[in-house]
């Protein structure tokens, strides 16, 4: 199954497994409610960089033990509670869970699912994840809506980068040597996919956070 699932990557790089149209439309939908529904009752917000505090183009929201996300005063970092609201993160549905399990089936359940909503102009910037305890354990995404031109490098910033289109259903593993490999996404293509009501772009991304005693 994971062979047939594999795509193509233009320039492969080591670590890195992409598969295309991994989820059928109907999980895909599917996934579009439950990110509805953990967005009632965790509400987008825009984060904003460390220090400048300028305000990134994606809206992001969590579920999971812990969320990820960043602002001025606060930095870059994992944290149990939605910034605006205080409550704890809404738990990580099994359905996704389930997309975890399929792929990773040896690696322990992660404990964060950070959800980014690109509207068209949205991107994000090359960076590196790191904020992780756990660095072994690869971070999986996935891709619903538009199609977007996703790019990845090395560990170096600035080094040789790669781009190629990540479409909606495609699922992306970033392990071993891509781990920590810089990434980023340049652009959406407004249009690309009607699964959701507007245009746009939903992420999800999986990661184990705490190491395993
Ligand atoms: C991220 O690196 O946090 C998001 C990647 C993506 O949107 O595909
Ligand atoms: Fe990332």
């Amino acid at each position: 199954m994971q062979q047939n699932h594999t795509g193509k990557l233009p320039n492969p790089v080591k670590g890195l497994d992409f598969f295309k149209d991994y989820l059928q439309p109907q999980k895909q939908t599917r996934l579009v409610e439950l990110a509805r529904e953990i967005a009632s009752e965790a509400p987008l917000f825009r984060p904003a960089m460390p220090r400048t505090g300028k305000q990134l183009s994606v809206q992001m929201t969590n579920c999971g033990k812990l969320g990820w996300l960043t602002d001025q005063k606060g930095g870059y970092r994992y944290q149990e509670t939605h910034p605006q609201t205080d409550k704890p993160w809404p738990p990580i549905p099994d359905e996704i869970l389930e997309i975890w399990a399929s792929l990773l089936p040896d690696q322990p359940l992660p404990e964060a699912c950070l959800i980014n909503f690109y509207e068209t102009g949205a991107k994000m910037g090359m960076h590196q994840d790191r904020d992780e305890q756990n660095l072994e354990v690869p971070v999986l995404s996935i891709s619903l809506g538009d199609t977007c031109r996703f790019r990845i490098g090395g560990t170096q910033r600035g080094g040789k980068t790669t781009s190629f289109l990540l479409e909606s259903g495609d699922v992306l593993i970033m392990g071993g040597k891509a781990r920590l490999a810089y990434h980023g996404v340049d652009r959406i293509y407004s249009g690309t996919s009607d699964l959701l009501e507007k245009d746009g772009r939903l992420n999800m991304t999986l990661r184990r956070v705490s190491v395993i005693r």
